[in-house]
C-alpha cells in the first residue's frame, strides 16, 4: 500500500530497513509497532520462539524509566533460568538503529528505544499526518454503537448526565479514531407517566411562548410545579383519611393521560411529540457547545411494542418469567444469578418499564445496525439495572450480549453555582464561563490582546470542566471545585489550553513555513549540539563546563520528549482497551510538562536558523499531538489566551 511505501522510504533515509511486519501490527501508523516488529524479529532469532507469542507479550511501559517496551519473559514460555536468561539475552541483542539499550531486569527485559531515531521520525510523522497522527485502522470497518448522555425530559440535568455526555463524547472520537465506524447515540427518557404529569401541569401552568423560548426550562418549571400541587393533594388526602381519586386528582388524570399515549391516542402524543421535538432542538445547540453530535435521538418512547413482545414472548419462552398478583418479573435468583435480586418486566395494568424498553431498544438496535460492539456509558448507581439487563439478553440466547460493554463512573459532589444548584448543561457552561470571564480580566494586559475573549472563556471554560471530570479513573467520585479547575496552575485544563497557546505563540514568533519545518535537520548534533561543536568553539575552561551541562540537560530532556510524543499512538489503543479517559488526560500532561522544561533549556528564537527551525519543528509537532489529544477529548483548544 501507499503508506507501506512511504514508511519504506522515510527509513531508507535513516539507513534503517523495515523489519517483517507481525499480523495486526501498523508501522505505518505506529512508530512503536515498529520497534516492536524489530524486537520481535530479533528475539525470535535469538530463542526460536514464535514470533506470534513474543509479539503480544511486548508490554506497553507508562513509566519511562522502566524502559520503552517490557518483556516479561515467563510469558514467551521459555524454560530455564529466566533471570540468567534475561542477562544473556540482553547481551546478544542487536542494537542499533532501533534499540539502542536492553536492559536485563531479574525476568524481565527492558528495552530502549533509539532516540536518534525517534527524533527524527515521529517529528516529520506528526508533521506530515497533522490531526491523523495517533490514528490506526484497528477497527478495519467494525461498527460501534455509544449511547451516552441521555437525559429525562422535563427531569434535571444532573451529574450523572454531565460525566455520560463527556465520558460518552471522548470514547466516541477515539473509537473512531482508530477506525471503527461509530453511531451516537442519545437515549432519551422520554417515556413513562411522567409524561402524563407534565401533560396536566402544562394544560394548567404552560405557556406556548416560553415553550418555544426555551422548552427544557420551560418544562421544568412546569414539572415542578405540578409535582407540588400533586404532593399537596396527597397530603391534604391524608390528613383526612382519605386515598385519591383515581379520576378526578391531578395524579390520576396523569395515570390516564399516560394509558392514552400508551394507548396510540393522537392528540396526547402530539402533545408529547412537540416537547420532545423542542427538546431535542435545544439539545442539540448545547451538546455542539461540546463539540458533540448525535448520529440519533432515540429514546425509550421509539422502542417499538412488537419488539417489546417479542421479548416478553422469549423470556416466556425460556422460562425466565414469574407471575406476581399479576405483574410479570425476573426472578434471577431462581435462575441461578444470586446477586442480580429480582426484576419487573411489566406492570399488572400492562405497561412496561425502564428494563423492559432497555431489552427491546438493545434487541431493536442488534437488528438495525449489526453492531459489533455496543457501549452504554452509564452511572455507576445503574450498575444493578444494566447488569440485570446484560444478563437478561445473554439467557434470552442472545450470542451478541457479549458485545455490550457498560462503561459506569462515579458521583460528582457539589456541583452548585453562587445562583443555587445547576440543573441544565447550558448553565453549568454559562457559570464557568462567566468565571472564567472574571479571572482572564484580572490581567488587564493580556485580556486586552484576546480577540473573542467572550468565546475564549467559553472554551477554556469548557475544557476546565471536562479535564477535572475525565483526570481520574472514572469510577472515582469527585468534588466539583470551581476554583481548582480553573486555576492555570495544576493539571487543569486551562493550564493545557495555556501550553497549547504558548506553543502558537512560539510558533508565530519564529514564523518559518510548514514545508521547511518538514525539511528540517533533526540529528540530536543540529537540535541540542554536542561536545565536538562546543570544542571547536575555543571556549574558556569557565564556559565550555557552562555549555556542556546545557548540553548534557538539552540532551537529556529532547530524548525524554521524544519518547513520549512517540508513545501517543500506543496511548490512545491502551483507552480504547480500558475505556479510561485519564490514559489520554495523564498523558497529556505528561507530554505538557515535558515540553515546558524542554523549552526551558532550548530555545527558538535567537538561535541560527538551522538550529531554529529544527527545535522549532520539535516544538510545532509537539503541539499538534497536543492539539490532537485534546480535540480526542472533546476540547477546543485555543490559539491565544
Ligand atoms: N435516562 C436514564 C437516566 O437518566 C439513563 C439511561 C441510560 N441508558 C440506558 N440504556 N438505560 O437515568
Amino acid at each position: 500500500t501507499g503508506s507501506m511505501n512511504t514508511l519504506i522510504e522515510n527509513l531508507k533515509k535513516l539507513d534503517l530497513t523495515l523489519p517483517p511486519s507481525v499480523p495486526d501490527s501498523y508501522p505505518e501508523s505506529n512508530t512503536v509497532d515498529l520497534c516492536r516488529n524489530y524486537i520481535t524479529e530479533q528475539l525470535s532469532n535469538l530463542t526460536g520462539v514464535d514470533k506470534s507469542i513474543i509479539y503480544p507479550a511486548l508490554e506497553w511501559c507508562t513509566v519511562l524509566e522502566k524502559g520503552d517496551l517490557l518483556l516479561p519473559l515467563p510469558r514467551i514460555r521459555l524454560k530455564g533460568n529466566l533471570d540468567e536468561m534475561a542477562i544473556d539475552l540482553a547481551y546478544k541483542f542487536p542494537l542499533g538503529g532501533y534499540i539502542d539499550r536492553v536492559v536485563p531486569q531479574g525476568k524481565f527485559l527492558q528495552f530502549y528505544f533509539n532516540t536518534k531515531f525517534l527524533l527524527n521520525y515521529v517529528t516529520k510523522d506528526v508533521l506530515t499526518r497533522t490531526t491523523d497522527f495517533g490514528s490506526a485502522p484497528l477497527g478495519d470497518g467494525k461498527s460501534v454503537i455509544v449511547e451516552f448522555s441521555s437525559p429525562n425530559i422535563a427531569k434535571p440535568f444532573h451529574a450523572g448526565h454531565l460525566r455520560s455526555t463527556i465520558i460518552g463524547g471522548f470514547l466516541s472520537n477515539l473509537y473512531e479514531k482508530l477506525g471503527w465506524k461509530v453511531i451516537r447515540m442519545n437515549y432519551l427518557g422520554d417515556w413513562g407517566k411522567q409524561f402524563g404529569v407534565l401533560a396536566v401541569g402544562f394544560n394548567k401552568y404552560g405557556s406556548e411562548a416560553e415553550l418555544e423560548v426555551n422548552p427544557i426550562q420551560h418544562l421544568f418549571d412546569v414539572y415542578v410545579k405540578i409535582n407540588n400541587d400533586i404532593k399537596e393533594q396527597q397530603e391534604a388526602a391524608e390528613a383526612k383519611g382519605e386515598t385519591l381519586d383515581p379520576i378526578t386528582s391531578i395524579d390520576g388524570e396523569a395515570r390516564q393521560f399516560f394509558k392514552k399515549m400508551e394507548d396510540g391516542d393522537e392528540a396526547a402524543l402530539k402533545l408529547w411529540e412537540k416537547f420532545r421535538t423542542l427538546s431535542i432542538e435545544r439539545y442539540i445547540g448545547t451538546y455542539a457547545r461540546l463539540n458533540i453530535k448525535y448520529d440519533v435521538y432515540s429514546g425509550e418512547s421509539q422502542v417499538s411494542n412488537d419488539v417489546m413482545q417479542n421479548v416478553s414472548k422469549i423470556l416466556e419462552e425460556k422460562k425466565m418469567i414469574t407471575e406476581d398478583r399479576g405483574a410479570l418479573l425476573i426472578d434471577f435468583k431462581q435462575l441461578g444469578q444470586k446477586k442480580l435480586g429480582k426484576v419487573l418486566v411489566q406492570k399488572s395494568d400492562g405497561t412496561s418499564l425502564y428494563i423492559t424498553r432497555d431489552l427491546g431498544a438493545a434487541t431493536e438496535r442488534h437488528e438495525q445496525y449489526h453492531f459489533d460492539k455496543m457501549i452504554y456509558v452509564v452511572a455507576s448507581q445503574q450498575d444493578l439495572h444494566i447488569k440485570q439487563f446484560f444478563t437478561a439478553l445473554d439467557m434470552m440466547g442472545n450470542e451478541w450480549a457479549k458485545d455490550l460493554v457498560h462503561v459506569n463512573f462515579g458521583m460528582v459532589l457539589g456541583m452548585s453555582t453562587r445562583k443555587g444548584t445547576v440543573v441544565f448543561l447550558d448553565d453549568i457552561l454559562e457559570a464557568v464561563k462567566s468565571k472564567m470571564l472574571e479571572i482572564m480580566q484580572q490581567n488587564s494586559e493580556k485580556f486586552a490582546q484576546v480577540e473573542d475573549p467572550e468565546k475564549v472563556a467559553d472554551l477554556v471554560g469548557i475544557s476546565a470542566v471536562m479535564i477535572q471530570d475525565m483526570q481520574a479513573k472514572r469510577i472515582n467520585n469527585y468534588e466539583f471545585g470551581w476554583d481548582r479547575m480553573l486555576s492555570s496552575e495544576g493539571d487543569t485544563g486551562p493550564y493545557l489550553q495555556y501550553a497549547h497557546s504558548r506553543l502558537r505563540s512560539i510558533q508565530r514568533s519564529a514564523n518559518v513555513p510548514d514545508e521547511e519545518l518538514i525539511k528540517a535537520d533533526m540529528s540530536l548534533e543540529n537540535v541540542c549540539g554536542s561536545i565536538e561543536k562546543l570544542k571547536a568553539q575555543n571556549l574558556s575552561e569557565e564556559e565550555f563546563e557552562k555549555k556542556s551541562k546545557l548540553l548534557e540537560s538539552q540532551l537529556e530532556k529532547t530524548k525524554t520528549l521524544a519518547r513520549v510524543m512517540a508513545s501517543y499512538p500506543d496511548t490512545l489503543r491502551y483507552a480504547s482497551k480500558n475505556y479510561e479517559p485519564s490514559t489520554i488526560v495523564t498523558y497529556l500532561f505528561k507530554l505538557t510538562h515535558n515540553f515546558s522544561s524542554t523549552y526551558k533549556v532550548l530555545r527558538v528564537i535567537g538561535e541560527d536558523r538551522e538550529v531554529m527551525v529544527a527545535r522549532l519543528a520539535l516544538f510545532s509537532a509537539v503541539r499538534q499531538i497536543l492539539h490532537n489529544g485534546m480535540t480526542l477529548l472533546g476540547i477546543t483548544p485555543v490559539e491565544r489566551m
